[in-house]
């Protein structure tokens, strides 16, 4: 038999493997509730300017919520001849409300109804990135606050480069994850309207009031034009974009977090809630979180390529090309709140060693721009020459297998006559960091200066 929701035209119902490609309600149910408050919010309008009585509508309204209570208790039979969501909400609205649920369709297409639909999904995702990056960006600033002065070494090509701070190392992160909570609400904002009442790609006839529609399901405003709307798949490409972002600095971090934890760094001891153990070794604590934080971008990455190769080429209006999009934004939403969840618990329970930091800052050489600096500043030497003799006198402690703090003034003074003993004063670790004083720079002072920005911003 002919499919109860468009089978008119047909006199045959479909093979088993057109239904097998064509259905989306093994995923699509994940937009029940959104399907369900976008039907409310069109009865009560349809109700409001006269489409529907207003008998029909609170019988329409009520069902609905029946259907959502079955939905979220799993007493749902979900049809995979009824193809989505959509359809299969409103076939059993039909059984128990009978006549009226025929006409809540009025006005209304599956194309404006799934592209409000998953923009409401797609918007609680946005905020729930939002709540998730807060919290781990407010236990980033608890670590960045407790070794605001704790000395580690900074590297560039992971290779010792200057001192910095724990402290300003923590912000660091803070600060992308700022960039990344001003994408999330960027793209919230440009969102943020209701495709409903677009119908099936031109609008509709009957006097309906998109506004109505609009307010009541949080939107800003309707979509200007219906042929965008319900072709319009750039909210769910800007949540993968963000989420991508976002997973990349994910994965940065979570890339340090492994190598830091390992014996031969021992610069973090991850918690036993967040780490696991070998089945063979019974030494092994491994950091497997941080591992599958850093894993996880792939996924996020591959959902916004595939949406991306989905959407390109497609012409307008609506294409069933587009039913593909869900998917691949559920496993990244997933994904994504998972890998910030994790990262968060990560941090919050993770202790810093901080002799194992302090030791690891003052070898290396760290601070042999610092004592170059000091030529500078001390006997008038132009930058360059400074540079080469401080790396003569790197080349001699190498030559030693000392650093540079254990050279002795003679040892100095072999390489340039005007160095005195006050250059010892810059070459500890701690008067290294000290002095970055620059605006934005690694000095404890202006750490807790950002701390203290930081938890006015977070609360
Ligand atoms: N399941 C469809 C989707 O996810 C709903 C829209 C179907 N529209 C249509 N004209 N067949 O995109």
């Amino acid at each position: 038999t002919s499919n109860q929701m468009w089978g008119g035209r047909f006199a045959a119902g479909p093979d088993a493997i057109m239904e097998a490609i064509n259905a989306s309600i093994g995923f699509d149910k994940r937009l029940a509730a959104q399907d369900i408050a976008g039907s409310r919010a069109h009865a009560d309008m349809l109700a409001a300017t006269g489409i529907l009585s207003d008998s029909d509508a609170a019988a329409i309204k009520e069902g609905l919520l029946t259907v959502l209570s079955e939905i979220d208790d799993g007493r749902f039979v979900f049809s995979t001849a009824l193809e989505d969501i959509h359809m299969n909400v409103e076939a059993r609205l039909k059984q128990i409300v009978g006549e009226p649920a025929g006409r809540l369709h009025t006005a209304r297409s599956r194309n404006d109804q799934v592209a409000t639909d998953f923009k409401l999904w797609v918007r609680d995702q946005l905020d729930a990135a939002e709540s998730g990056l807060l919290a781990l960006m407010r236990a980033l600033v608890g670590q960045a606050e407790a070794g605001a002065d704790w000395v580690m070494p900074g590297f560039t090509h992971l290779q010792t480069a200057q001192p910095v701070t724990w402290g300003h190392h923590m912000l660091a992160y803070v600060e992308m994850f700022a960039r990344d909570l001003s994408r999330v609400r960027d793209a919230r904002a440009r969102m943020n309207e209701s495709p409903l009442g677009s119908a099936a790609l031109a609008g509709t006839g009957f006097a309906i009031d998109r506004h109505m529609t609009a307010e009541a399901l949080g939107f800003d405003r309707p979509t200007a034009n219906s042929l965008d709307a319900v072709s319009d798949r750039d909210f769910a490409l800007e949540f993968l974009s963000v989420a991508s972002i976002c997973a990349m600095h994910l994965s940065r971090f979570a890339e340090e977090l492994v190598i830091w934890s390992s014996a031969q760094f021992r610069f973090v001891t991850l918690s036993d809630r967040f780490s696991t153990g070998s089945s063979i070794m019974p030494q092994k604590k491994n950091p497997d979180a941080a591992e599958l934080i850093r894993a996880k971008i792939g996924r996020i990455f591959g959902a916004n390529v595939a949406l991306m190769t989905v959407m390109k080429g497609l012409p307008l209006a609506y294409s069933k090309d587009m039913q593909e999009d869900k998917e691949q934004v559920f496993d990244a939403a997933d994904n994504l709140m998972l890998a910030l969840a994790a990262m968060e618990g990560m941090v919050r329970d993770m202790s810093a060693n901080r002799e194992a930091l302090e030791a690891a800052a003052a070898s290396g050489f760290s601070t042999a721009t610092d004592l170059a600096d000091w030529l500078v500043r001390e006997t008038g030497l132009p930058f360059r020459e400074a540079h080469h003799a401080t790396g003569a006198l790197v080349a001699l402690a190498e030559q030693r297998g000392c650093d540079l703090p254990d050279l002795t003034l003679e040892d100095m003074k072999g390489v340039h006559d005007a160095i005195t003993e006050g250059v010892f004063d810059v070459l500890g670790v701690h008067n290294s960091v000290a002095s970055r004083t620059s605006y934005g720079g690694t000095a404890p002072v202006r750490v807790l200066e950002q701390v203290t920005r930081w938890k006015e911003t977070l609360g």
